[in-house]
């Protein structure tokens, strides 16, 4: 019996969890996938109380869980990288989740900003996720004094690289067989030259997957002006995380957006989450689009082998999307997060 923590966090974190966890439980109810919760209050709200974000024995207790569900963190009076730094990070190192993957797909019924963009846009960044430009090392000197100075260390192993490119590897392979790897090897003449390498070695052992290298800045100009010829995009923490909002946003709206923060050994918990944040601006009223929490438990059904399960929810997404009735404010649409929940529960449930 699959144990899943829920941490449902800030804001709109707590109304797209509820949804998706009415969801699950339809889903469930013909699938008997047997997944059984224990909700954690882990939030910027527990910090303002008392003083941390989650407890001290925090990881212990996730670590007992098979996967993680996560809302969104973050609250006004809190500082970002208390929320960040407190919760997130923490649980992406301590459980060695290198690789975070991100899929963007351009649905029917769901406007791209971009006017020819089409279905046929369906691609996944890879993002490495535990080491890279996101390093705690380095430091600041002379604080206060016209010769202030800061100094951060960017870290790339051999190891960290080699894992998260094959990963990249393995799902082209199941996917369109095809591979983009970002970099900036003309500019950044040390750690990214090492990447590239470590990349070429890596992509001679699978001759059946097409790659190529791509700059970052002219990657990123690529996501605008042809979304639709990627299939799996690999690249560092900081190239990855900003390429992949940038592909979400080419796909319409954060609000459907999912990530999945994965060891892909299996050997601590995964993480599971959309892409957006608390979003305190719409917070309360009832309107968050609840697809990319959705989407998230689609990644966890796969990760913990639920595959039929899966495809169904996706199916239900494509539903949803599809149907002017059950899009949200973010998508053009008046539906409410409760509308579009109940239409998503008789979907999977009927
Ligand atoms: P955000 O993603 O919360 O909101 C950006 C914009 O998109 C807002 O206008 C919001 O209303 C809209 N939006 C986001 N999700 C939506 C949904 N499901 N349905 C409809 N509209 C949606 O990003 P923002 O405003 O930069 O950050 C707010 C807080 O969230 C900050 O404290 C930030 O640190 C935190 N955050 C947390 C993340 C996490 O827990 N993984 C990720 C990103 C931000
Ligand atoms: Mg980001």
């Amino acid at each position: 019996m699959p144990s899943i923590a829920v941490i449902p966090g800030d804001g709109i974190g707590t109304e797209v969890v509820a949804s998706a966890r009415a969801v699950l439980d339809a889903l469930d109810s013909r699938h008997g996938l047997g997944l059984t919760y224990e909700e954690y209050d882990w939030s910027c709200r527990r910090y303002l109380d008392t003083g941390a974000m989650m407890p001290d024995d925090g990881l212990e207790t996730l670590a007992r869980h098979d996967a993680i569900l996560l809302g969104a963190v973050g609250w006004p009076g809190v500082p970002d990288h208390v929320s960040l730094w407190g919760l997130l990070i923490p649980i992406r190192r301590a459980f060695r989740q290198y690789v975070n993957l991100r899929p963007i797909r351009v649905f029917d019924g769901v406007d791209s900003p971009l006017r020819y963009a089409d279905q046929s846009v369906d691609f996944v960044v890879v993002r490495e996720n535990v080491e890279g430009e996101y390093s705690e090392i380095g430091g600041r000197l002379n604080r206060g004094f016209p010769d202030e100075m800061a100094v951060q260390e960017s870290v790339f192993t051999r190891a960290g690289v080699t894992r998260v490119v094959d990963y990249a590897l393995d799902l082209a392979e199941e996917r369109r067989g095809r591979l983009t790897s970002a970099t900036k090897s003309n500019g950044i003449v040390h750690t990214m030259p090492f990447w590239d390498e470590v990349v070429a070695e890596r992509t001679a052992k699978h001759p059946e997957v097409a790659w190529e290298q791509v700059h970052i800045d002219a990657l990123a100009a690529k996501f605008v002006l042809d979304p639709a010829s990627f299939d799996v995009v690999v690249a560092s923490n900081l190239f990855g995380d900003i390429l992949s909002d940038l592909a979400a946003a080419v796909a319409g709206s954060i609000g459907i957006a999912p990530s999945a923060n994965l060891d892909p050994t299996r050997t601590r918990p995964s993480m599971f989450e959309p892409v957006h944040g608390s979003a305190p601006d719409i917070a309360g009223k009832g309107v968050a689009n609840p697809v990319g929490a959705v989407w998230s438990c689609v990644l966890m059904l796969e990760h913990l082998g639920a595959s039929e399960a899966a495809g169904e929810l996706m199916r239900a997404v494509e539903t949803v999307l599809a149907d002017p009735a059950t899009r949200t404010r973010d998508l053009g649409g008046t539906a409410s997060t409760e509308q579009v929940t109940t239409r998503l529960v008789e979907l999977v449930g009927g």
